[in-house]
């Protein structure tokens, strides 16, 4: 292995909601990247990134992790669904292989909570795997993500102008997906630059500044844009109906409700100052998002 390539970072899911922002940031800190990518809709998606290259990357197909891990020294690693377990065992072997030195693993909020839901359950079996695995890792613990209001809710706000959530008065410390893949950046870009040390075998919790309810979501979206957008406290069945009309599969969508579930008795609104610790900025908040994404909730958006 060449000493010129011993810094380079893959980055998978490249074209998702986080690791699209981190290949961006990564770009523009001049950084040695290569976007790791499923489908040739996400190629398409990346075409504008400047400086990182294209790797295949199908976690069902054992050879091409084998060759996205060739000469990369850390990985941003998301891996999502009911097959979680099965691939990140395989992503561990080949990594292994290929000499992979670290790993940020995208994993979810409090995901060492006892006992958790399932969601979080599956992920800290995840990160289970990646520290029998002896490779260096740290795990990225987000919260909700406030981009879920432009994924998930955004049509009904533009159509009907309202939101449909069973979230009842939960309080939740929405994270923008810009902070993380910023704290992302900086574990990774420092990691390979100076040799930092600080974050390996670390796991952080990362939240937005403040928890808020789903109400006050709504009010700051509807000053926003100038225009009413309520929030529908709805039961779970009306919200089940709502997430398959949107084309959720049944396996999300229990997992959802149970999150949803979890909201109401508390779970999401505890406060972490990983962003803030790690990128030494403060993390945006929902007024910050609700401008920034202004068009995706506008009638003509
Ligand atoms: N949403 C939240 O509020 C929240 C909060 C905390 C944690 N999380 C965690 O965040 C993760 C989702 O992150 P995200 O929203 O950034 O993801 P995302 O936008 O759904 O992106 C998923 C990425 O995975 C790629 N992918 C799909 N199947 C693949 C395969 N077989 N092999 C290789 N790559 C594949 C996709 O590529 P293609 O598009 O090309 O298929 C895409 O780039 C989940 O693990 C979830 O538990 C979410």
């Amino acid at each position: 292995m060449t000493t010129s390539l011993r810094n380079r970072i893959l980055v998978t899911g490249a074209s998702g909601s986080i690791g699209g922002q981190l290949v961006k940031q990564l770009s523009i800190s001049k950084a040695n990247f290569c976007m790791g990518v499923h489908s040739n809709d996400s190629k398409n998606l990346l075409s504008e990134i400047k400086g990182g290259d294209f790797v295949e990357i199908d976690y069902n197909k054992p050879d091409t992790i084998s060759r996205a891990c060739s000469n990369v020294d850390s990985v941003f690693l998301l891996i999502s669904g009911p097959r979680a377990l099965e691939y990140v065992s395989t992503f561990v072997n080949e990594a292994k292989k290929a000499d992979v030195r670290h790993i940020v693993k995208l994993s979810h909020f409090r995901a060492d909570s006892s006992p958790g839901v399932t969601i979080t359950r599956l992920h800290r079996q995840v990160e289970k795997v990646i520290e029998d695995s002896e490779i260096s890792y740290t795990f990225l613990r987000p919260n909700s993500f406030m981009q879920n209001f432009v994924n998930f809710y955004s049509p009904s706000i533009r159509s009907r102008s309202a939101f449909y959530v069973p979230g009842g008065d939960a309080k939740v410390s929405f994270v923008d997906v810009r902070d993380i893949a910023s704290v992302a950046a900086n574990i990774l870009i420092n990691k390979n630059n100076n040799n930092e040390t600080t974050h390996i075998n670390r796991s952080y919790d990362i939240t937005g500044p403040e928890a808020i309810s789903y109400h006050q979501a709504a009010e700051i979206i509807s000053n926003t844009i100038n225009r009413k957008i309520s929030y529908i406290n709805s039961t779970e069945t009306e919200a089940r109906e709502g997430m398959r009309q949107i084309g959720m599969n049944e396996w999300f969508i229990n997992i959802a409700l149970e999150l949803y579930d979890s909201y109401r008795r508390g779970y999401a609104s505890k406060i972490s100052p990983t962003v803030e610790f790690i990128t030494g900025t403060k993390p945006r908040t929902f007024v910050k998002f609700a401008k920034d994404y202004a068009s995706y909730f506008n009638q003509n958006g």
